[in-house]
């Protein structure tokens, strides 16, 4: 499969995976558009890749579908659509209000519902395409105090996996990307009450950095060409998601690990290296 001359639409391309997508896509001879919430980011990102901006909110239906239409417009198909923008939420579930709750199934789960809404009928019409979903390890595994975040990856897993069961019929491929932590803003966003994701994430080794976003999206349009269903990175997250097929009580042990150590550096935040 080649990129050359390929339009795609990237959400959240304004920055972290996103942006590292735009990279990736232009690198190989793809026209990105480079939608994100965050107009100004998305419009730094499509300067450096030579793609489009649009300021596009991914919970707006019709913002999403208007973004589609004018691809079609002005380049009369779409290859591939990335559905990659998201939020994170990290606390203990019940300090989360109701409102968090609406915000994160909103982007992470409406968000992608959206893209695929607009996208899949013009790829069949087509009869090709690509759809990619970021979801996350947290697709796969369960992890304490990240509730509302593995609600919404395990939808978009499920969601993806199903959509290319019949997705494959009309020439259409379907890829969820599941990564453990990779190194972008997300990781210091999102904090409820006290939570401080990098000491969840690195295990109390908070000068460990993420997996590389740009290593990530060159990762993803390798597993775009080779058809994947999908791609889980780095290898320790596939260790996780393997453990926790294995044995479901040995990744709750963990977890509870997990969500204890968070608590005692709450409790103690000088302790922190
Ligand atoms: N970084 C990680 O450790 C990690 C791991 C697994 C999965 N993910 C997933 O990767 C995706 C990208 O996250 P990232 O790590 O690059 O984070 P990021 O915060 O760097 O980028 C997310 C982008 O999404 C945009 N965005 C947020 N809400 C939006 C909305 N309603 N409409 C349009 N754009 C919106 C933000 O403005 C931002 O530019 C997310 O779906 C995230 O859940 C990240």
């Amino acid at each position: 499969m080649s990129f050359v001359g390929k339009h795609a639409i990237v959400t959240g391309a304004g920055s972290g995976i996103g942006a590292a997508l735009s990279r990736a896509l232009a690198d190989r001879g793809a026209k990105v558009v480079c939608a994100d919430i965050d107009g100004s980011a998305a419009e730094s990102v499509a300067a450096a890749t030579g793609g489009v901006a649009v300021k596009l909110d991914v919970t707006d239906a019709v913002a999403v579908q208007r973004t589609v239409d004018d691809v079609l417009d002005r380049a009369g198909r779409l290859d591939f659509m990335f559905n990659n923008a998201g939020i994170f939420w990290g606390g203990d579930t019940e300090k989360l209000s109701l409102q968090q709750w609406n915000s994160i199934i909103d982007v992470n789960l409406r968000g992608v519902v959206h893209g695929i809404a607009a996208a899949y009928p013009v790829m069949i019409a087509q009869k090709a395409g690509h759809i990619i979903n970021t979801a996350s390890l947290a697709g796969l595994t369960a992890a304490g105090q990240l509730s509302s975040y593995v609600a919404t990856k395990h939808a978009v897993v499920g969601l993806s996996l199903s959509l290319r069961a019949e997705a494959a019929a009309h020439g259409i491929g379907v890829l969820a990307v599941c990564p453990g932590a990779v190194e972008t803003p997300i990781l210091d966003k999102g904090a409820v009450g006290g939570f401080d994701g990098r000491e969840y994430f690195f295990r109390g080794h908070r000068t460990s950095r993420g997996y590389p976003p740009d290593r990530l999206a060159a990762d993803t349009l390798r597993a775009v060409e080779a058809h994947k269903a999908l791609l889980v990175r780095p290898a320790r997250a596939s260790v996780a998601w393997m453990l926790g097929r294995l044995s479901p009580t040995l990744l709750n042990r963990i977890s509870i690990g997990y969500v204890e150590r968070q608590r005692r550096s709450q409790q103690s935040p000088a302790s922190r290296g």
